[in-house]
């Protein structure tokens, strides 16, 4: 088991335990004159898993943008360990620990598993490219993270050449080299195979409940969901239409209404 992640503040003293890790005052996002995501305000507690799901188009994917800092939310707050972060750029977020996954796949086809690594791994110190290609290090964090991700035999296969599964692995590996505590998935599952989706599900079960991330989450495999989520959010129209444990959100009437044949 690894250690337990310490909050990683940039600036000001150490964290208050009192504040949730992630908080949501009234947050929103308006662009063209559409509202797509609308007054949301929920708490994130340190360690906890919180799961997302809605329809297409909810705007959970949004919500996510709005919490890593992809874009800024026009309405309400954002707030990490207490400190406002509304208006803090995506990649001063990282720094404090926040990491994401994208809904599509975010890796170079003819690059190897072990150089989107060790690339990410020299982002992450903050180097460039340039050092990286000089350097060249294969250190023991880049191999340790192939390991843990299951990748270790696949290392200087490209990304092409990697089953769907294996290169959400990937993206979750590119990820783990930052060290975030705060991880924020997208659908993780997408493309995947029923046959790898157990690995996958084991590998985030172990980065939440071993490694002690905390963990968000949009995903539509229910029953991934209910084996690794603490709560449920439903998104519908932009809006927090339920936030609850899974036995609750799914024996809720209002959400049985809302998702009427769409396999809830
Ligand atoms: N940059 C944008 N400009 C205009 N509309 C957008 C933009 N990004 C997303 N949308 C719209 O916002 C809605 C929510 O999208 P999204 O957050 O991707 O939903 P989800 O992830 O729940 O499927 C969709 O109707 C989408 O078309
Ligand atoms: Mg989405």
């Amino acid at each position: 088991m690894s250690a337990p992640h310490t909050p990683g503040r940039q600036d000001g003293g150490p964290a208050d335990p009192a504040d949730p890790v992630l908080r949501l005052d009234g947050t929103g996002w308006s662009v063209g004159g559409a509202t797509i995501v609308q007054d949301i305000t929920l708490s994130v507690r340190e360690g906890e898993f919180l799961a997302f799901i809605g329809p297409n188009g909810a705007g959970k994917t949004s919500l996510f943008n709005l919490i890593s800092g992809l874009t800024l939310p026009t309405a309400g707050t954002i707030a990490l360990d207490g400190a406002d972060i509304t208006d803090r750029p995506a990649h001063l977020r990282a720094r404090r620990g926040i990491g994401r996954t994208f809904q599509t796949s975010s890796l170079w086809p003819a690059m190897t598993v072990d150089d989107h690594v060790r690339l990410a791994a020299q982002a992450a110190r903050g180097g460039s490219y340039r050092l990286w290609r000089r350097a060249d290090p294969f250190t023991a964090d880049v191999a340790g993270v192939l390991e843990r991700t299951g990748l270790g035999h696949r290392a200087r296969a490209t990304a092409a050449e990697l089953s769907h599964g294996e290169k959400r692995k990937l993206e979750l590996a590119v990820l783990l080299v930052g060290e975030p505590r705060l991880m924020l998935l997208d659908e993780p599952m997408a493309g995947v195979s029923a046959e790898e989706v157990p690995a996958l599900t084991e590998l985030i079960r172990t980065l939440h409940r071993e490694e002690g991330r905390t963990v968000l989450m949009v995903e539509h495999h229910m029953d991934v969901l209910l084996g690794l989520a603490d709560r449920l959010a439903v998104m519908h129209h932009g809006r927090l239409l339920a936030l609850d444990t899974p036995e609750a959100v799914t024996a809720d009437p209002t959400v049985q209404q809302a998702y009427l044949g769409e396999g809830l």
